[in-house]
């Protein structure tokens, strides 16, 4: 099959939700994809954050070929030898007291499990979120999840949730009551365009949850497992959430999420009151373990860190040239840079020069790269970018 017959079945039998890019990519390995006419691309896009130890990590691939000679599917009812490991891993880099964990197989599910969780445990209906938060798009997290665009079409079908601004505790303190069950948010939004929370706004939030025994949820689904420099975004402010949703990265590029919580607060949740078939299962725990394993041993927050610092400097480097550039924001390897202008024609001349960037919105860039990443590779992206904002701002001139 060649890459215009591979694209016309997709555009008929594919469900047409999503924007495409002009690529089909076949192959990958660290930070770099090949599409299906051989053609190398430099991966800052990550799979909307997924490939944090990059595609194909050999571990990854030899613990799940592993897994699949020996037992690939193991209801949560029937106990299992890898699903336990997986356990004991996560409790080991959670942050601390979230010590009992739901497995389930995406983000979006994640975020219902913590929904279901602070309604039961509190016996409260109401939810804080944020302006520009985005937490999924199934009813649930779709009902927290604050564009329009996503939310509009279903609003009869959602339950009703208070947004107030992100960064904005004071407006928090004015909407927070002994009714409120949870306030869920993101400490850096991804989707919408990244944007860091301001310091102290986490622990104002949990001085506000103590006080009115509201339960803090964390969604680092995107922020997780190192990307931000911490292996969990919370670190930087050092505040714990009840709850903790994940996702993304959690088993290295398969389907896994999983919602974290202290025991008194998932002991919530009765016998049948949630459950997924699929979730937690042999396989994709073989896949997190080894995921976890290479994060903690290849020392990969670190990395995201140092090599986080380094690209933000040469970003803003561009921004000090380019009038053009409004903003360059972020933590570790999660960087946005945002432009005064529309960036989808840069974007389509990125792929064209061999590198694949993310957007949010219309005007933003959002770097989500592998954490294993080597510089080079990030210094030929931020070249071909600055080159194409050059011509992009001159062209504007002109
Ligand atoms: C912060 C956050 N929460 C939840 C989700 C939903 O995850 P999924 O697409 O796996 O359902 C995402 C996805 O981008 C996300 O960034």
């Amino acid at each position: 099959m060649n890459e215009k017959e591979l694209m016309k079945i997709e555009n008929q039998f594919f469900a047409s939700v999503y924007q495409k890019f002009p690529l089909a990519i076949v192959k990958g390995r660290g930070a770099v994809l090949w599409d299906i006419n051989g053609r190398e691309y430099i991966d800052c896009m990550g799979g909307y954050g997924v490939n944090i130890v990059g595609h194909c990590h050999p571990r990854i691939v030899e613990a799940v070929k592993k897994q699949c000679d020996k037992l690939i599917s193991c209801h949560g009812s029937i106990y299992n030898d890898k699903r336990a490991e997986l356990l004991e891993k996560l409790v080991k880099i959670a942050p601390h007291g979230l010590d009992k964990t739901f497995l389930c197989n995406s983000g979006a599910e994640s975020v219902e499990c913590a929904l279901k969780l602070a309604v039961k445990y509190t016996g409260r209906k109401e939810i804080i979120a944020m302006t520009r938060g985005f937490h999924g798009k199934t009813l649930g997290a779709l009902s927290a999840t604050w564009n329009k665009k996503y939310r509009g079409p279903f609003h009869s079908l959602l339950f009703p949730i208070k947004f107030v601004p992100f960064g904005n505790a004071e407006k928090v303190e004015e909407v927070i009551s002994n009714e409120t069950a949870a306030i869920i948010l993101e400490p850096i939004q991804g989707e919408s365009g990244i944007y860091v929370a301001p310091d102290g706004f986490l622990q104002h939030l949990r001085e506000l949850c103590n006080e009115h025994e509201t339960l803090l949820i964390f969604d680092e689904v995107q922020t997780g497992f190192g990307r931000t420099g911490e292996m969990w975004a919370s670190q930087h402010w050092n505040t714990i959430p009840d709850i903790m949703c994940i996702a993304k990265s959690m088993a290295g590029g398969l389907p896994m999420g999983a919602t974290l919580a202290k025991p008194e607060v998932m002991d919530a949740l009765k016998r049948g009151e949630h459950s997924s078939t699929f979730g937690g299962n042999p396989l994709v725990c073989a896949a997190a373990c080894a995921t976890i394993d290479v994060i903690v041993e290849e020392n990969l927050p670190e990395r995201a860190k140092a090599l986080g610092e380094w690209f933000m400097e040469q970003l803003l480097e561009v921004q000090r040239k380019l009038r053009i550039v409004r903003a360059v924001r972020g933590l570790g390897l999660m960087i946005g840079l945002e432009s005064r202008f529309d960036i989808y024609k840069i974007l389509m001349k990125a792929i064209d020069k061999g590198v694949i960037l993310l957007y949010s919105k219309k005007n933003i860039l959002r770097f989500l790269p592998p954490l294993v990443i080597e510089k080079f590779q990030l210094e030929k992206a931020v070249n071909i970018l600055e080159e194409l904002l050059i011509e992009d701002e001159r062209e504007r001139v002109h």
